[in-house]
């Protein structure tokens, strides 16, 4: 009797052994789990995170446009301030976007715009369609060519000072002279208590064509 309950002790019971062995496999399936999680966690830790910067973000609907430089640098372009240019050697204004929340989004090359009344009457339909009904029109200021900002005017066209590029504001900003691939995109915008703000996004992609 006693013979027997030494074998019992030191005999394995297979079910307890098969059971033994599903804790010990999954105790090492949780911790190599946990191992890999806290691995990826590490991991996403030192993933660079992409801070947004507002004075960099692009241009968007409902940002206002204001002066990229002069006197009324940040200031609101209103209609008075095209008015007043537009008999001048330089019938338009730079400007860059003004957020809702008074950010001038100056520091992304190309949120850089030329804003100027012109002739409705003189614009092409589509030209028109993004123009504002007293005749506000907007385009990307950056050149398609090789990123200058588009700066002059010369026999009512609109003038790059690099390399000559001709843009023809009245058509959708159609290349008429110079080394230019294609037009500068034009934005759509609208007049609200005096102020040009933005109605649309642009037609293409601004900046240059590289
Ligand atoms: S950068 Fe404008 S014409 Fe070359």
């Amino acid at each position: 009797m006693a013979e027997h309950h030494a074998a019992t002790h030191h005999e394995e019971d297979p079910q307890a052994h098969a059971t033994r062995r599903a804790v010990l496999q999954a105790a090492i399936g949780v911790s190599a789990g946990a191992t890999l999680l806290s691995t990826l966690w590490v991991g996403a830790g030192l993933v660079p995170r992409v801070e947004k910067v507002p004075s960099r973000e692009p241009v968007a609907v409902g940002d206002v446009l204001v002066h990229a430089t002069g006197p009324k640098t940040n200031q609101p372009i209103t209609l008075d301030d095209l008015r007043a240019v537009r008999n001048e050697r330089i019938p338009f204004i730079i400007a860059f976007p003004k957020s809702p929340e008074n950010v001038v989004k100056k520091d992304l090359v190309t949120n850089t715009i030329m804003v100027m009344l012109a002739e409705v009457e003189r614009m092409s339909p589509e030209t028109r369609r993004l123009a504002s009904p007293e005749g506000v029109l907007a385009y990307s200021a950056v050149c398609k060519h090789l990123g200058c900002t588009i700066s002059q005017w010369q026999n009512d066209l609109w003038l790059c000072p690099c390399h000559g590029g001709l843009y023809d504001v009245y058509d959708q900003a159609r290349v008429v002279g110079g080394p230019v691939p294609k037009p500068v995109p034009q934005l759509p915008v609208k007049v609200e208590g005096g102020q040009v703000v933005v109605a649309g996004e642009f037609t293409d992609r601004p900046g240059a064509d590289v």
